[in-house]
């Protein structure tokens, strides 16, 4: 039996992921900043560890406490929409942080168990953002971007130790608590010399018409996990699948 470990499964993906890997008979730790154990179904299967990815204490607690395991989803995220100069410094750095500093973090404490086991696979989950810039977007699609950049590097470094890394590229999911989680944290303080580019960003955002489903992101992350011949960047929801097949 496999064990999986999933940054962030207290809403959206990283839920939803959790959730597939659980019905298909693996063993899940779930991790949460503040775990509630009421958001998956009971199994003797799951286990929920707290997990702060900025927290160097946190994550090697974690990792300890989950012993060993056969795949690790970085997926834990915050999102950042606004004019560079709405944002402040430390929100930048609280972005860089979680999303690209955690997930450097994850992957550093769980390689020593992968290569001498000569196995494992690190699963990503960036953004298509990092394929086509949008507006008001600057300083989270350079966190995601970095994220593509470290994975496809070390993934040359490990290949010969048989770990595998690979890229999971969602495209834009209105349905998760992404947005609404960003703007509780970052809040919403564009600045009025941008007013008008935000109304045109947000007018577009109604007109989507194909967006990522939770359920897009949880199949990808079980084929980067479960097929070896799998590409190193797997766009996940039908915009991504679009926006990737268009490049
Ligand atoms: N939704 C989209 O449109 C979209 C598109 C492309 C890519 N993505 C990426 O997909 C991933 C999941 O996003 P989602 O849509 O599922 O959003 P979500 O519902 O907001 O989930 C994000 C998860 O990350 C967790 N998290 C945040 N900071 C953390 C930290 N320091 N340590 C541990 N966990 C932390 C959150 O936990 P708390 O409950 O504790 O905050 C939450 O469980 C993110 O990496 C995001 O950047 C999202």
């Amino acid at each position: 039996m496999s064990t999986i470990l999933v940054t962030g499964c207290s809403s959206g993906f990283g839920l939803e992921t959790a959730r597939t890997f659980l019905d298909r008979g693996w063993t899940v730790i779930a991790t949460m900043r503040a775990p509630r154990g009421d958001v998956l179904p009971g199994s003797e299967r799951l286990r929920i560890l707290p997990l702060d990815v900025t927290d160097a204490d946190s994550v090697a607690r974690a990792v300890e406490a989950a012993g060993p395991i056969d795949v690790l989803v970085n997926n834990a995220g915050v999102g950042l929409l606004n004019a560079l100069e709405g944002a402040s410094m430390n929100m930048v750095r609280e972005v860089f942080e979680t999303n690209t500093i955690g997930t450097i973090a994850m992957t550093r404490a769980v390689l020593p168990q992968f290569r001498e086991r000569r196995s494992g696979v690190v699963v990503n989950v960036t953004s298509t953002v990092t394929m086509k810039p949008l507006h008001l977007l600057s300083v989270y699609t350079a966190s995601k971007a970095a994220v593509n950049a470290f994975t496809e590097s070390l993934a040359l470094e490990m290949e010969p130790f048989g770990v595998r890394l690979r890229l999971v590229l969602p495209g834009a999911a209105p349905g998760t608590s992404f947005g609404d989680n960003a703007r509780a944290r970052m809040g919403m303080n564009i600045p009025d010399a941008y007013a008008d580019l935000a109304a045109q960003v947000f007018a577009g955002f109604q007109q989507m018409t194909q967006v990522t489903h939770a359920s897009d992101v949880a199949e990808a992350v079980w084929r980067a996990a479960t097929d070896p011949s799998c590409p190193m960047r797997l766009p996940a929801g039908a915009d991504a699948t679009a926006l990737a097949a268009a490049a």
